[in-house]
């Protein structure tokens, strides 16, 4: 145990995360997007997440790109900032599924045993690993924010599938396409695996 919490005692919350999701009338759950960048993952975690908000639903996302302006703004790209990256997106993430909602991250995360460790803080149900499987060319043909262009030209270091690895999932709960299959498809993959699981309606 770390000499930060040694002293420390956990308080039940007086109203409990099964309280809320039966107020919400739906379970909570966290969808990790994993893959490369430009592989779709935010696009498809906010079509997802337009989607469960027109049902009614209590969903966000949390997206790389914007929590690395705020809360993670101190970390880069190097191993050991992915590392930490992932372990506190893990966690904020363990609130939202307690406060009862359906949150969709939309990170990189290109280590498997990062993905794994923030399964193991979840129950078996609530962690649904959603693989964004699009190969490096087409990731590169899109490149959206043109940050390939910039790491093949050696401007950018630790850019992963460049010059930094990604570990593709072993064993994702879902896996979509997106170099094979429109937003639709892979959209409906997502909310027939929600309520496969029962997690919606
Ligand atoms: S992760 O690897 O730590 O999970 P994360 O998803 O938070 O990465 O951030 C990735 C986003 O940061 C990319 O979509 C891209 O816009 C930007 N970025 C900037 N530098 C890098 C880099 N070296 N490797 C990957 N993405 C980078």
């Amino acid at each position: 145990m770390s000499k930060s919490v040694e002293n420390l005692v956990w308080h039940e919350a007086t109203i409990t995360k099964e309280d809320r999701q039966r107020k919400n009338n739906h379970k909570s759950c966290l969808l990790w997007f994993t893959g490369l960048s430009g592989s779709g993952k935010s696009t498809l975690a906010n079509a997802l997440d337009q989607v469960l908000y027109n049902n009614g639903l209590n969903s966000y996302v949390l997206d790389g790109d914007n929590v690395r302006q705020g809360l993670n703004q101190d970390l880069g790209f190097t191993d050991e900032d992915r590392i930490e990256n992932i372990r506190r997106i893990g966690e904020v993430s363990k609130l939202f599924v307690d406060a009862g909602t359906i949150v969709s991250t939309a990170f990189i995360s290109p280590f498997q045993a990062d993905r794994e460790r923030v399964r193991e803080r979840f129950a078996d149900h609530e962690f649904i690993e959603v693989y964004v499987r699009c190969n490096l060319e087409e990731c590169e043909k899109r490149d959206v924010k043109g940050l390939y262009k910039k790491a093949r030209a050696g401007e950018i270091p630790h850019f992963t599938g460049i010059s930094s690895p990604y570990e593709a999932p072993e064993q994702p709960d879902l896996t979509v396409d997106t170099a094979e299959e429109s937003v639709e498809q892979s959209l409906e993959k997502l909310v027939n695996y929600l309520k496969d699981k029962q997690i919606v309606r």
